[in-house]
């Protein structure tokens, strides 16, 4: 059985990953700062063990033994959006709380390398104009978005940490997920691409549940994660393609 440790499980993507992973039969690690934010279907479930703990109080030899014997980490965390989610400590969660993790999979060793599959954003571009869809006015914009809102700047921090200072691990291999526009709804038919789809200004959209699907296949599925580690793939709708 397949053992994945998931963060930001009581977020609106988050708690849809525990809820399909669980239904997958993979035993599930969750750190909650509150263990009540869990959905009922999940809350009581056999597979899911519940750590409630606010996850970068957490000391280094503890993020250690959270992460030791498993096979996937999950990071759906994001900024509370309100004032003091967005402009409050720790304006960096995601960036440290990824760096964190994947210091303690190095740390911890792994027989084989463990899969560290973040949620990131369309707002976040590759290096090297690799995103070649994004126009002068738009990079702009974006630079003016990271210098003003710490969730954007943070975002693209914790991608930046995976593509460089990370670097070739032996013990660590990753997957930065970008979906478009959030939408509820039921896992549908959806893409995937290496680039961008749509622009910041006609945003596309994307069901969180096919967000959780896809991380679900990447966690579960071999060739999926052969596909797409090292990348930051974009996920969109299929009906939302432009
Ligand atoms: N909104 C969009 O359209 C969109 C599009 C693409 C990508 N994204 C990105 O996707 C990510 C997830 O989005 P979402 O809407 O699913 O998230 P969400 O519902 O806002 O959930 C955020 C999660 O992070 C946790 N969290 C927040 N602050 C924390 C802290 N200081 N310490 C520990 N945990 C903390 C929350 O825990 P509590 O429940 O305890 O608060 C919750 O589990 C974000 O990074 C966001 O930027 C968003």
């Amino acid at each position: 059985m397949q053992t994945a440790l998931v963060v930001g499980g009581t977020g609106r993507t988050g708690r849809r990953v525990l809820q399909q992973l669980l239904g997958r039969g993979v035993s599930v690690r969750a750190i909650v700062r509150a263990r009540g934010k869990l959905p009922p279907e999940v809350a009581g479930h056999p597979g899911l063990t519940v750590i409630e703990a606010s996850l970068l109080a957490l000391t280094d030899a503890e993020l250690q033994g959270h992460v030791c014997g498993c096979d996937a980490v999950i990071s759906c965390l994001g900024h509370v959006i309100n004032l003091k989610g967005m402009f409050g400590a720790p304006r960096d969660l995601v960036t440290r709380a990824t760096a964190r993790l994947c210091r303690a999979i190095e740390a911890s060793r792994p027989a084989s390398p463990i899969k560290f599959i973040l949620m990131s954003s369309v707002s976040v571009h590759r290096p090297r104009g690799l995103d070649t869809r994004r126009g002068a006015v738009e990079k702009a914009f974006l630079w003016m978005l990271r210098g003003a809102l710490p969730p954007a700047r943070d975002n693209q921090r914790a991608a930046d940490f995976l593509l460089g200072k990370l670097g070739a691990s032996a013990f660590v291999e990753w997957v930065a997920v970008r979906p478009d526009s959030l939408l509820e709804g039921d896992v549908s038919a959806y893409t995937l691409h290496e680039g961008l789809v749509n622009s910041l200004f006609a945003p596309g959209k994307t069901n969180m549940a096919n967000v959780a699907q896809f991380m679900c296949e990447l966690t579960t599925n071999p060739q999926t994660w052969t596909d797409w580690k090292g990348k930051l793939p974009v996920i969109v709708n299929s009906a939302a393609q432009p």
